[in-house]
């Protein structure tokens, strides 16, 4: 399978990139070779592609909307509407959710973005869904918690996605028998409002537990906190 992986100079694409390289033709870009914002760029990138892990956008959930606008909402588009029957793997993210704060997040949630970063992904998961509707195309999209290799601070815990998570889940939406689906990308961290069932036979590994006594609280982390949270 010939796979195009977007962002791909990204700190995600980083991690996962490896374990597509060992299972699958890889074609990985980024900026220089060309801005997703141009449909024609778009169009030149997934040609010849079974599938696309598009992974191209803005992570920075305190963007504004003009920063936000050409990665996360044009870029997404464009990848959309040059996809036709390819399969297509986008990056959503926890903060497409972000407004649940008791337990049992699960895919099926609807979108309640905490910010407009997760409006953006909110949007790229309604998006992939008329896509799919429309075309008979495939869409999956992965709610992304935080991607590091350990987790980056202590409110970080609940929501961390370990690399070796990260490959099996993504693997998983390029491989899965679906048409559209909606997928958690966490790990199976211990006492984490955020669920992992989902319906493309991703199995997490991973605990963030271990790392509990290792990590502090770090003042403004990415938790979108709301007026009315
Ligand atoms: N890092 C995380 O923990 C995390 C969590 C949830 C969701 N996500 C999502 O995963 C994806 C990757 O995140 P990341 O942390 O690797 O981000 P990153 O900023 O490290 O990498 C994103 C890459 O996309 C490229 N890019 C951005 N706009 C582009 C455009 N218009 N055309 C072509 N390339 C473009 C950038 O050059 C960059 O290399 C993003 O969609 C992000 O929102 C990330």
């Amino acid at each position: 399978m010939r796979i195009l992986v977007t962002g791909a100079a990204g700190s995600v694409a980083q991690q996962v990139l490896p374990a597509l390289k060992r299972r699958y033709e890889v074609r990985p870009v980024d900026l220089p070779d060309g801005d997703l914002s141009d449909p024609g760029v778009a169009r030149r990138l997934v040609h010849g592609v079974d599938a696309i892990v598009h992974l191209a956008g803005n992570p920075d959930p305190a963007a504004s909307w003009e920063d936000l606008h050409r990665s996360n909402i044009v870029g997404v588009t464009n990848i959309l509407a040059v996809a036709g029957g390819t399969r297509v793997v986008l990056a959503s993210s926890v903060h497409a959710v972000g407004q649940y704060r008791l337990g049992g997040v699960d895919a099926q949630r609807p979108a309640a973005p905490c910010c407009n970063y997760g409006a953006t992904k909110a949007f790229a998961e309604a998006a992939a869904q008329a896509h799919a509707y429309q075309t008979g195309g495939t869409a999956i999209c992965l709610r992304l918690g935080a991607c590091t290799p350990t987790p980056p601070a202590r409110q970080a815990l609940e929501l961390w996605l370990a690399p070796e998570d990260l490959q099996q889940l993504v693997i998983r939406a390029l491989e899965a028998p679906a048409r559209f689906a909606i997928a958690p990308g966490v790990s199976a961290n211990s006492g984490s409002r955020w669920s992992t069932a989902n319906t493309i036979g991703y199995r997490p590994a991973k605990d963030s537990a271990q790392y509990r006594t290792q990590v502090d609280d770090v003042p403004g982390w990415a938790t979108c906190e709301g007026a009315t949270a």
